[in-house]
């Protein structure tokens, strides 16, 4: 049986694309439709979605290269272009089909053409599911700074389905398992113990879901129905991130500078990667156990210390976060209870510090 959410005015469904999309779609009386996908999806998850919902396949599709470094202004031309060339009115629908670029990008120029048509999110990683796809946030980065040009509308529905898990690399499903991390750190206890129980591990890509029903399945549906709700929980509570909502933002400040960083070497790390230090670090700053988390992180993600001749163009980058106030540095950590938040103004000679100690716990 699918589950439901409600974020906001909207629905986020979990389960079977095909218990839920089918209906959803026909209570509405939308003029056109078209797709987004990248390269990826298209190939990939876009079959699977034509025989799940019995969508036609000659429904038009527009396509933008995969990849973080193509959230960009350019990409979202190539989409208000094609939008153009369909005539796309203000009563149609868009599908963004993808992870977290395609739900951002396609949201983005979905919310901003014609002064906004309705979206749909079909979160297809573990990241977008658990996260990107929920909440309303859409945007692009410029100049190299993540999510700097955005708007807050929400989608008409959400649908997450872990049957897409299995066209996922290894490294692209760890990558979302940060985000589950995450919100298990800051509100609910019993999945981060279930995450710390030895044995637990993130299963291959291959072996990540074996379709509706299996036990790879029904094991991610539990894990994404308890992570989805930390994540509902917060943008109930502040759909404008005007206090609470900040918390999602653990690990990111630190790891969002260290994503931007790497994202323009040959050696870029993934979101998730970039978190999961992040994680360590803002704790580590917080004064919390540290060390805890990063036993944990360790058994998923590769160590990667962080050159002292970098943090300098860190701290650059921090300056640039958008939770920053008054030109103060603002680093949102969990507090001593699920769904409580404390906010830290770090010096630059304090983050220099978490750096260091992370770089220092590597025999954990
Ligand atoms: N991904 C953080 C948020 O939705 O606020």
């Amino acid at each position: 049986m699918p589950h439901t959410f409600r974020p906001g005015d909207y629905s986020v469904f979990l389960g079977n694309l095909q218990d839920t999309f089918p209906a959803w779609l026909r209570e509405r009386a939308d003029s056109q439709m078209c797709l987004l996908a990248d390269e990826n999806t298209r190939l990939h998850c876009l079959p699977h979605f034509f025989e799940k919902t019995g969508l036609s396949p000659n429904t038009p599709v527009i396509e933008i290269p995969a990849g973080e470094q193509h959230k960009t202004l350019a990409s979202c031309e190539l989409i208000w272009q094609a939008m153009l060339d369909a005539r796309l009115d203000r009563q149609a629908l868009v599908i963004n089909i993808g992870g977290g670029v395609i739900g951002d990008t396609g949201g983005f120029c979905a919310a901003t053409w014609k002064r906004g048509v309705d979206f749909v999110q079909v979160p297809t990683t573990l990241l977008s599911m658990t996260d990107a796809a929920i909440g309303g946030k859409l945007g692009i980065d410029f100049q190299g700074i993540k999510n700097t040009i955005g708007v807050f509308r929400n989608p008409a529905a959400v649908f997450a389905d872990p049957d897409f898990l299995q066209t996922l690399p290894e490294r692209e499903l760890l990558s979302g398992f940060a985000e589950v991390i995450k919100h298990a750190l800051i509100g609910d206890p019993a999945l981060w113990q279930r995450i710390c129980a030895t044995g637990f591990q993130v299963r291959p890509a291959r072996h990540a879901c074996d379709g509706p029903g299996s036990p790879s399945y029904n094991g991610w549906l539990e894990i994404l129905r308890a992570s989805i709700a930390v994540k509902v929980k917060i943008v109930q509570d502040d759909p404008f991130e005007k206090g609470l909502r900040a918390l999602l933002n653990f690990g990111h400040t630190i790891g969002h500078a260290l994503e931007s960083y790497f994202m323009k070497t040959d050696d870029p790390l993934t979101h998730g990667e970039a978190i999961a230090i992040g994680m360590i670090c803002e704790t580590a700053l917080s004064g919390g156990d540290a060390e805890a988390i990063a036993a944990v992180i360790r058994r998923h993600f590769p160590n990667r210390p962080i050159p002292p001749a970098i943090f300098p163009a860190l701290w650059d980058l921090i300056q640039q976060d958008k939770k920053n106030a008054a030109g103060k540095v603002r680093m949102a950590i969990p507090g001593s209870e699920p769904f409580r938040m404390q906010l830290l103004e770090p010096t630059r000679e304090e983050v220099e510090q978490c750096l260091i100690f992370y770089n220092g716990i590597k025999s954990v």
